[in-house]
């Protein structure tokens, strides 16, 4: 029988946990010598545990030791590229951790609070982290964030490699979340816009978490956190009206760094990455890499989002803005202002910034998300062009095409084929929908590569 978590993001218990954590991180605060933060997850999860380890550079400007390190399922590629399969693989999980806590400048430590984040509460990488902590508690502490609705709707198959399974793992943490001896951060959210778009209410949902549990740890007030509907939804219908052919972000400071994150995350999801700046061997996402590759082709058809605040270099933004004004007049700023001088001097910066980050992700998921709406990438409210690249991602396309399992059958495939084949779910849905060939869905396809059209198209000729 399946019992709904009663709760949201502000419910009393969720309140009290996050204040208990954040006490955890004062004391890592006081005793940095021989204590650590940690922060991991995969794709966009771990990408947002890399940003909320910029809490080293807050803590460092306001004279305190940095006490944070974080881990991404992939290594550092995965920051700004998609790099889904090393989540299924929880030894390798343990083993970053293990070598996270063990690098030399980071040798030795006695207390390690583990965070882990994992939205659907499904990711093997970190289970097998949080298995390590279970296993070696007189050094670490877990704490998992996650927005299951149900603790028992969390995954339970085998984990690979082993007998556990994250479902097993997340009941050990609830007997040891009785003593405080684990934490479990599991508020409900209700479904995403796109179904299991994660990025989207999720990451939001982590960061805020995140960012009240540090910013408690300095004040031990609990913050309360009511964030006002910002009017984002004329500026995402002005940018995706005004563009044709792709949006580029170009962006400053962590206003900037969101924005690779929000494309990041456009490749695994909707399976296209027009919306990534250019990705040689190196990565190339500076500003010289932006004149030098992507301003020389951009048209008018291109919609230009420039994301940046004040106490960044506005008058670079200004000629940057001037180069680009050349090529196309649809170009947008997303700009913030910084709160109120004087209190500004009193209160670290952190506690402003978050505000306006987490109205920028808002915006740039928003403005993702309709862009590949409007390329026909979601059917209904499904992504139907997701890489099949991991078990979850494989599962989660298996089940939207549940409605013909003979066809899913037909379709499946082992792992190395998952890898490389592209646009299955896609083609298997024309096929789904239409009851035509495989080789008749690929030529619609090909002729029409929006799905609902192709669908469209293929049912008016029948
Ligand atoms: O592997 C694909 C993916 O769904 C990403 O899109 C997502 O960011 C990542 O997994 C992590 O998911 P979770 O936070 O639920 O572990």
């Amino acid at each position: 029988e399946t019992e709904f978590s009663p709760q949201r993001l502000l419910s009393e218990e969720i309140v009290k946990t996050l204040m208990e954590v954040a006490e955890r991180v004062r004391l890592i605060l006081k005793d940095p010598q021989d204590s650590l933060v940690v922060l991991s997850g995969c794709g966009t999860s771990g990408r947002l545990a890399f940003f909320m380890s910029g809490f080293n550079r807050e803590l460092q400007r306001l004279n305190y030791a940095p006490i944070c390190s974080y881990v991404i399922a992939g290594g550092d590629r995965a920051l700004f590229s998609s790099q889904e399969a090393p989540e299924d693989d929880p030894t390798l999980g343990a083993l970053r951790l293990k070598k996270v806590s063990t690098i030399p400048c980071l040798r030795g430590k006695k207390r390690v609070l583990f965070i882990g984040v994992s939205c659907g509460l499904s990711a093997p990488f970190v289970a097998g982290q949080l298995d390590f902590c279970l296993r070696h508690p007189d050094v670490y502490t877990p704490v998992l964030v996650g927005f299951n609705p149900c603790v028992s709707l969390c995954r339970n198959e085998p984990l690979p490699g082993c007998t556990l399974t994250f479902r097993s793992v997340v009941t050990r943490m609830e007997e040891l979340a009785k003593t405080q001896k684990a934490f479990l951060i599991n508020p409900a959210l209700g479904p995403e816009a796109i179904s299991g778009s994660s990025r989207m209410k999720g990451g939001s949902a982590t960061k805020i978490l995140l960012e009240v549990v540090f910013s408690a740890s300095f004040s031990r007030t609990p913050v309360t956190f009511k964030y006002a509907q910002w009017g984002y939804g004329r500026a995402v219908q002005k940018i995706l009206c005004a563009c044709g052919r792709q949006v580029c972000y170009l962006g400053w400071g962590s206003l900037g760094l969101l924005g690779l994150i929000d494309a990041s995350e456009c490749k695994p999801t909707f399976g296209h990455s027009e919306l990534l700046f250019p990705q040689g061997p190196e990565f190339s996402i500076s500003h010289d890499d932006f004149l030098d590759r992507v301003l020389p082709r951009l048209t008018d058809d291109d919609a230009v989002l420039l994301l940046y605040s004040d106490s960044d270099d506005v008058d670079e933004v200004a000629k940057l803005a001037h180069r680009v004004r050349e090529k196309t007049s649809n170009i947008h700023g997303a700009y913030h202002q910084t709160d109120g001088g004087t209190a500004a001097q009193q209160v670290p910066c952190y506690f402003f910034l978050y505000k306006r980050e987490l109205s920028t992700k808002l915006l740039l998921n928003a403005v993702s998300t309709g862009a590949h709406i409007l390329k026909g990438k979601v059917f209904k409210n499904y992504m139907i062009d997701l890489q099949v690249t991991n078990s979850k991602l494989y599962r989660r396309a298996a089940r939207l095409l549940q409605v013909r399992i003979a066809m899913v059958d037909s379709l499946k495939m082992n792992q190395h084929l998952c890898v490389s084949v592209v646009q299955v779910v896609p083609l298997a849905l024309v096929c789904l929908l239409t009851g035509c060939s495989i080789k008749e869905a690929e030529t619609r396809l090909e002729q029409q590569p929006i799905v609902r059209e192709a669908v469209e198209a293929c049912l008016k000729s029948s």
